[in-house]
């Protein structure tokens, strides 16, 4: 029974396959992969991304049900030749993904499991899971995990990278939380890797998409009472012209671990289409305990107080608007050492005449301020995300907006805040969190000091290149 269905679909899938495309040969693939594993053409939803601006154009989209899949689908690809792609959330904005039709995509989507050990003190995330199954799993299980604050974002997508979160003052970076990962590796092979793997252990924490398909992860997470659970947060809204004393407080706020801000430029809408300052305020705590935290941006005379004690399942809401996918949305971004009111005041006039545009009207600014406290308590070496001790503030620009002919002005735009961001960051070098840089950075911007030492590890675990898609490593 259970055969004869899978021939079934076999057969459609190949029937559908060699009409969507000629131009790959899976079919060798289709009988290793799993009952509830298939094969779309490369413009199906499953792939359809969160930015269409630059983005990948593949063959087939090859969407896997279990880790096994992921093994086979990586040795056909490496066997026939044929380059591959693994999709989490399909938020990665990177114009340095260039997947086209003779490329696949593996959609790890279905992966999506996230299991906490009894005691709740660990919890195994698979692939595909999105933030928002981390988010519904932890109110489910009365445990917290950390991650990141879009709900549609990938979970491991994000983590990956080094992972910004709002529980970063407590927990870290989203990475730190790691116990082991179960990873495919460039040469085909399953295996699991730990802090006892001294150099990929090191790599895959804020390099993975260089070095392997992560197929799942334990990570640490803690069970907590009810109040647990709960967050004080929501937006303060202020007035234009306050925004100089806003940076500055900003800047000047020492955010403690159950803190973390962040300062929003969105659009007020059409007809006047004015942008909007709004500080996004979070504290893991009390309303009373908040206020007090945040008393210095209160004492600026915020026009709207929209915060509120929410449950965890909540904290994210606000940015679901962000989550939209489609449409065209460049992303530019910077890493700061320190907030300049000057700089941020053109930014506010860039911001301002760029949503003048048709149908950008979604665009926004946000820098994140998550609590530097835990983040410096763990060495500089202990992973290769490469700023733990340099960069204070997260900076990005998404330029979005639907009608092609808007690019150039989109990427002038976007380019343009960058420079300014860089011109008075206050660091050494220009450094931009990976998973926030826009694609044609120099690979020192988003590989920090650790650049040497990730090529020398590329050549020893990927050899011929097989992950290319984000930030090459490759020669
Ligand atoms: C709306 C929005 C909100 C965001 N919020 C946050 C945030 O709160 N914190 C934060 O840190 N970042 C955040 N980011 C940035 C985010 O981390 C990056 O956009 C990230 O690349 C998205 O991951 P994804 O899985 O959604 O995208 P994808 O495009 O699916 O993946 C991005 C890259 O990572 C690789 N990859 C994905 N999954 C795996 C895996 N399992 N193993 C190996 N490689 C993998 C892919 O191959 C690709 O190269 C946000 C982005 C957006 C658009
Ligand atoms: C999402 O919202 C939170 C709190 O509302 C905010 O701190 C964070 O910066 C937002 N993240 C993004 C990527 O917009
Ligand atoms: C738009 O601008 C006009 C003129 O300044 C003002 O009267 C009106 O209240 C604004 N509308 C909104 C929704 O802000
Ligand atoms: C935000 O998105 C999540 C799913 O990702 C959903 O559960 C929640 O209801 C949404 N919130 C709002 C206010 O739309
Ligand atoms: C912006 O987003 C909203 C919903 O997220 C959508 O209804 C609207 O059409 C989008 N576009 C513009 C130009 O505002
Ligand atoms: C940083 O980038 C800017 C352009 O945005 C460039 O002018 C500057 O020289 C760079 N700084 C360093 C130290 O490379």
């Amino acid at each position: 029974m259970l055969s004869s269905r899978r021939s079934l679909i076999l057969l459609l899938s190949i029937i559908s396959f060699a009409v969507a495309s000629s131009s790959i040969d899976l079919s060798g693939l289709l009988p290793q992969l799993s009952p509830h594993a298939s094969v779309t053409d490369g413009s199906n939803l499953a792939a359809q991304r969160w930015t269409e601006f630059d983005s990948p154009t593949p063959g087939a989209t090859v969407n896997v049900a279990t880790e096994q899949d992921v093994l086979v689908t990586v040795q056909y690809c490496i066997r026939e030749n044929i380059e591959f792609l693994s999709q989490n959330g399909g938020h990665g904005w990177s114009t340095t993904i260039h997947l086209k039709q003779n490329g696949i995509i593996i959609n790890l989507g279905a992966l999506n499991d996230v299991t906490f050990n009894k005691a709740k003190t660990e919890v195994t995330v698979l692939g595909g899971a999105l933030v928002s199954d981390v988010v519904a799993a932890q109110f489910a299980n009365q445990a917290i995990v950390a991650t990141g604050t879009c709900n549609c974002v990938g979970a491991l997508g994000s983590a990956l990278g080094g992972g910004l979160g709002n529980l970063q003052g407590k927990l870290g970076l989203i990475s730190d939380s790691i116990i082991s990962l179960n990873v495919v590796t460039a040469s085909g092979k399953s295996i699991t890797v730990t802090e006892k793997d001294f150099d990929l252990w090191w790599a895959l924490r804020g390099s993975a998409a260089n070095f392997a398909i992560v197929t799942s992860v334990i990570m640490r997470s803690h069970p907590v009472e009810a109040a647990g659970l709960t967050a004080w947060t929501g937006p303060l809204i202020f007035a234009e012209n306050k925004l100089e004393e806003l940076v500055q407080a900003v800047d000047e706020l020492f955010l403690k671990p159950e803190m973390s801000v962040s300062l929003v430029f969105v659009s007020s809408g059409p007809p006047n289409n004015t942008a909007q300052v709004i500080a996004s305020v979070f504290f893991y705590g009390t309303e009373e305990e908040g206020r007090q935290a945040f008393a210095p941006l209160y004492k600026i005379g915020p026009l709207v107080d929209g915060t509120t004690i929410q449950p965890v399942t909540r904290w994210n809401d606000a940015n679901n608007s962000t989550c939209v996918k489609g449409e065209r949305k460049q992303t530019f971004g910077a890493g700061l050492a320190r907030m300049v009111p000057a700089t941020w005041r053109e930014i506010y006039k860039e911001f301002q005449s760029f949503i003048q545009l048709s149908g950008s009207a979604n665009s926004s600014v946000v820098v994140n301020a998550d609590s530097l406290v835990e983040l410096r308590q763990i060495p500089e070496g202990s992973s290769s995300f490469p700023f733990r001790n340099t960069i204070n503030f997260h900076a990005f620009t998404v330029a979005w907006y639907a009608d092609p002919a808007l690019d150039h002005r989109a990427t002038a735009y976007g380019s343009n805040v960058r420079d300014l961001w860089r011109s008075t960051s206050g660091l050494k070098e220009n450094s931009t969190y990976i998973n926030n840089a826009y694609g044609d950075e120099a690979l020192e911007v988003v590989y920090g000091h650790n650049l040497e030492r990730l090529k020398a590890l590329k050549r020893q675990f990927d050899p011929y290149g097989r992950f290319t898609q984000w930030f090459s490593l490759a020669d």
